[in-house]
Formats: C-alpha cells, structure tokens, sequence
C-alpha cells in the first residue's frame, strides 16, 4: 500500500512535487551552470511574481523583470528573505519555503553578480 502511494505521488504529480515537497530536491541540484535566465527567473515567475509583480507589488517590491531582481539581489533582501536570514521578511509569504536547492541557486547567482545571463 506505501510502495503504490509513493508511485502514485512520483507518477502523478512529479511535475508538481516541489509543492508537495518544497524542501526535497529529487537528488537534481545541477549548481554548474546557474543563469537568472534558465535557474532564477523560473522560480521567481513560479513563486514570487503573484505578490511582486511590476503592477500590483506587495510591500512596494518588485521580483519580475531583470533590474527590479537585480536591485534586490544586490541590497541582500533577495537571499535574506528567501533563506530566512534574521532581519528580513520571510519568502515566499504564506507559502512553503523554497528548496535547499533552489536557494543555492539564488546564492550562487547573487555571489557571481546576479547578471542577466
Ligand atoms: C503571498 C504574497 C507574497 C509572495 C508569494 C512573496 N512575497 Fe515577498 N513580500 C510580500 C509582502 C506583503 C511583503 C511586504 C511585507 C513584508 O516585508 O513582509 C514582501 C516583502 C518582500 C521583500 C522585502 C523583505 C525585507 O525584509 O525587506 C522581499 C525581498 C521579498 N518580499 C521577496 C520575495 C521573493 C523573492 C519571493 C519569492 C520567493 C516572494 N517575496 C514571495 C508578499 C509576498
């Protein structure tokens, strides 16, 4: 009964599975080749942008679009909030935090720059 639930939930949401297991990664954390085009902007558009968006922004900040990320990326609040650093508002609000991986990501974008690549 255990082994067809686990089926079950890999066979059928898989696509969704970072919903249902925010924190587990699948054992895919490809940290090689982070770019704000093909890693970043994906999450961003996934989990920030219903809150942040250019035209109805929560709390007056902004996660889509390039420089208004890069602003964010630069001051610090972009890694603060997503990895719940003290200081900062937790990210994603009402929501479940985001992977272990998805944050190194972020990390590793910020560290390098956050360029638009
Ligand atoms: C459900 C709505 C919602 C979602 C989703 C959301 N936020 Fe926010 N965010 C807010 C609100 C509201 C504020 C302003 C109030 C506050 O700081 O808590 C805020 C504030 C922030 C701040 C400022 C934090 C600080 O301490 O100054 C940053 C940075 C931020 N969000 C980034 C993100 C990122 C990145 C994501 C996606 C991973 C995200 N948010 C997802 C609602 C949201």
């Amino acid at each position: 009964m255990i082994a067809a639930g686990m089926w079950l939930v890999s066979g059928c949401y898989y696509d969704v599975s970072q919903n249902l297991y925010p924190n587990a990664d699948n054992g895919i954390c490809d940290t090689t080749n982070v770019t704000y085009s093909k890693t970043i902007n994906p999450i961003i558009i996934d989990r920030c942008n219903v809150c942040h968006s250019v035209n109805g922004s929560l709390g007056n900040i902004k996660t889509e679009g390039y420089s208004n990320l890069q602003t964010l990326a630069l001051s610090g609040k972009l890694y603060g909030a997503v990895s719940h650093s003290s200081g900062f508002s937790a990210m994603p609000r009402d929501g479940s935090m985001l992977s272990k991986c998805q944050i190194t990501y972020i990390r590793l974008w910020v560290a390098a720059g956050a360029k638009n690549n």
